[in-house]
């Protein structure tokens, strides 16, 4: 949900549709709801209901379709433009759209993404406007805690706050967490991740150094995803990556019929050979 121009119909297209960024300047307004729904993890199925932001739009789904509209949210997901020049009509439609999910859907969560942070170029400009916003928004809605990321379709922050909001809707999260950290122990590796394998999203990593969050790895999502689309446009499957130097090891393989798997080990007596039979063996543990 958001006004029209937020760039909601871009970051969809980006992570589900392959989309690039450059890609998304060409599209049209949203006409009405877009609904689309990917298969994600194996057997969850998003359902996203891409919301088309102009006036005649948002007052039909506050009025005549509040229910179809707000009942059986799990997840909204409101985008804010950056660039707003009416940040008080912003707010107010913010205001509409959680009153009417309190009503419909009250153990929603809600997400608030305020987007197109690429316009700031300054980093410290970039976490005030943030952080503004966060205040604002928690002052805001004491029924829902939204959780507030800067986005941008010109980099890894758009990764960074989609792999957030779908990690929490796994359901399994915290058992394939466990698996994970007990195959980069058995595995010797540094470091471990999982990447959901239409969206190279991650979805869960263990490292050797437990301070290090999932962010890192927003930067491999990225890459890994341009790189597939110019495998696809040379008409070259993408099926795996291996580095090395004298560093490290990084291996990007398929793992399970939904994920990759990323393992980086910087142990030199670790042979290539015996981390990809890791992998291999290891498989089992995650169907
Ligand atoms: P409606 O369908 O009318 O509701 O609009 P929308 O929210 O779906 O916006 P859309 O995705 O169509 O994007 C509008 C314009 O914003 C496009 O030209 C995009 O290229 C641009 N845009 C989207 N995301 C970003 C971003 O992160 N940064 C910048 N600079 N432009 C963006």
């Amino acid at each position: 949900m958001g006004k029209s121009g937020a760039g909601k119909t871009s970051m969809r297209l980006l992570i589900f549709s392959n989309y690039t960024a450059n890609d998304t300047r060409r599209l049209g307004a949203t006409i009405d709801v877009e609904h689309s729904t990917v298969q994600f993890m194996g057997d969850l199925n998003l359902n996203i209901w891409d919301c088309g932001g102009q006036h005649k739009y948002l007052d039909n789904y506050l009025n005549e379709q509040k229910e179809n509209i707000f009942g059986n949210v799990e997840v909204l997901i409101y985008v804010f433009d950056l660039e707003t020049t009416n940040k008080d009509s912003e707010y107010m439609l913010y205001d509409e759209c959680l009153h009417s999910l309190a009503t419909y859907s009250r153990d929603a969560k809600v997400y608030c993404l305020v987007h197109k942070m690429d316009k700031i170029p300054d980093p410290e400009k970039k976490a005030q406007t943030v952080e503004l916003y966060r205040q604002a928004l928690a002052k805001r809605s004491d029924l829902f805690r939204p959780e507030v990321f800067g986005t941008s379709i010109w980099d890894q922050s758009l990764y960074h706050a989609w792999s957030q909001i779908v990690y929490k809707m796994v359901p399994n999260m915290a058992t394939i967490e466990d698996h994970l950290n007990n195959f980069r122990r058995l595995a010797d590796a540094t470091e471990v991740a999982l990447f959901e394998r239409a969206t190279f999203l991650v979805v869960c990593s263990a490292s050797v150094d437990p301070s290090t969050a999932l962010k890192k790895y927003m930067g491999v999502s990225q890459s890994i995803k341009t790189y597939r689309f110019t495998c696809g446009q040379l008409q070259l499957p993408f099926q795996s990556i291996e580095m090395r130097n004298k560093n490290y090891s990084l291996f990007i393989e398929p793992f399970t019929k939904s994920t990759y798997i990323l393992v980086i080990t910087t142990d030199p007596d670790i042979e290539p050979a015996v981390t990809k039979a890791n992998i291999n063996a290891a498989r089992n543990h995650f169907v």
